[in-house]
């Protein structure tokens, strides 16, 4: 029954999320995703979202979609296997595995399901004869929820789950090596490609190597590389020279590949055929929608068309890093469209970002428990849909701003 006390006691909940900080409001745009936004009325600068490529909003996409809806109808009231596959939907998958390098790729309704869906069904599977295993995930400690939560769905008699510091090769590398003798029947090291908060690359190259040397399968969440990192925006692999030489990647659509919703894992022919025939959250979730498959075919082609966008989006975002640096601010590193401005205090980022928004800046302020103690910082997230213009104007909001709070 949903008694007094449980009303009161989930009141409690939320009262004690905004004590902490982790109260989230959501900001209702009125209107497209795109460089400017229009908030409560007014236009304001967006660098706040996903939108690498500016893709989100692009002629070719809404086109695409548009031409989906009339051909197929809105949606297909069906899970895949039953009547929920179009041919468009293993088009899809074909040039996605094209793209990646790999030998097949799967679609889920998101990242989240995607991963969800890959480690339930590796581990707690049992394949042909097999009466019984054991099998371990080594995963970097910052890796997205999606990964975490996935591991909540690893029996814990089939699964040993070891976690390593964030980007730390020689405990990941002491972890394998305690784990040799160990006679697992999989090792699967996991790292996020990119880590969403610092704008970080994982260490594929040396992470490649331990994978290789203890013979473990390595998976890569790609979300924020895929369409922005390497020379055709095959993701972190490519950025690395590893294109095609890892066992097995998951993405999503739902940021730079036009950012509606969709997500994959691709690898090895047999591995992807498993997770058709096995994987729950595949199996048992619905088909996505046409005007989403032909979007995200479309994406596709327009990272091959219209190369310069992904040239944009990281000349952008070195323009925005160096000019940001110059004012005074204190910017973490990097070569990702992610540009983390540290500010170190929760109240100060939480005043900078309202007044940013006032001034018709958009950004996102992050502080504990989301980043470390100490370290909150505001969020920048440039795409190629800025223009020189639009990107000189936030930074001259962020001189204003940095003046009036005394931060530089
Ligand atoms: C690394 C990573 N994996 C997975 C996801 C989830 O993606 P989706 O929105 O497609 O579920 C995200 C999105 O925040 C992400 O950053």
């Amino acid at each position: 029954m949903y008694s007094k006390k449980l009303v009161e006691n989930i009141e409690n909940e939320l009262e004690a999320l905004k004590g902490a900080g982790k109260f989230k409001v959501e900001r209702e745009l009125e209107g497209a995703q795109g460089a400017e936004v229009n908030i409560a009325g007014k236009k304001v600068l967006m660098f706040a979202s996903n939108n690498y490529l500016g893709l989100a909003n692009h002629p070719e996409i809404i086109k695409a979609s548009k031409e989906a809806v009339d051909k197929y109808g809105f949606g297909l009231s069906s899970v895949r296997f039953i009547a929920g596959t179009e041919t468009i939907h293993k088009t899809l998958e074909k040039k996605l595995a094209e793209f990646l390098g790999t030998e097949d790729a799967i679609l889920y309704s998101t990242n989240f399901m995607a991963n969800l869906g890959f480690f339930a069904t590796m581990t707690n599977e049992a394949f042909g004869d097999e009466t019984s295993h054991l099998d371990a995930i080594y995963s970097d400690e910052l890796n997205h929820a999606s990964i975490i939560d996935a591991f909540k769905l690893c029996k814990k008699e089939n699964v040993v789950k070891r976690i390593y510091p964030h980007g730390d090769i020689p405990t990941l590398e002491q972890m394998l090596e305690e784990d040799k003798s160990k006679n697992y029947r999989f090792k699967i090291i996991v790292t996020d490609g990119v880590f969403s908060m610092e704008g970080y690359l994982a260490n594929l190259p040396e992470i490649k190597k331990l994978a290789e040397k203890y013979e473990a399968l390595l998976f890569v969440d790609d979300a924020h590389a895929v369409g922005v990192l390497g020379k055709t925006g095959a993701g972190t692999p490519e950025y690395y020279d590893l294109h095609g030489k890892i066992d097995i990647l998951s993405g999503t659509f739902g940021k730079a590949l036009g950012g509606a919703i969709g997500g994959y894992i691709a690898g090895k022919a047999e591995i992807v055929e498993l997770l058709r025939q096995k994987s729950r959250t595949y199996l048992f979730s619905n088909s996505l929608p046409p005007s989403v498959v032909m979007a995200s075919i479309k994406a596709l082609d327009l990272l091959k068309e219209e190369l310069e966008l992904l040239n944009k989006v990281i000349e952008n975002s070195e323009y925005f890093r160096e000019e940001v640096k110059k004012l005074g601010f204190n910017v973490l590193e990097g070569n990702h469209p992610i540009v983390p401005v540290m500010l170190s205090d929760a109240g100060l980022t939480q005043k900078v970002s309202r007044k940013l928004l006032d001034n018709g800046l958009y950004v996102v302020g992050l502080w504990f428990p989301v980043v470390p103690e100490g370290a909150a910082r505001l969020r920048f997230q440039i795409s190629a849909a800025h223009t020189k213009g639009q990107i000189d104007q936030a930074i001259e909001i962020m001189r204003e701003v940095g003046k009036e709070m005394k931060i530089i």
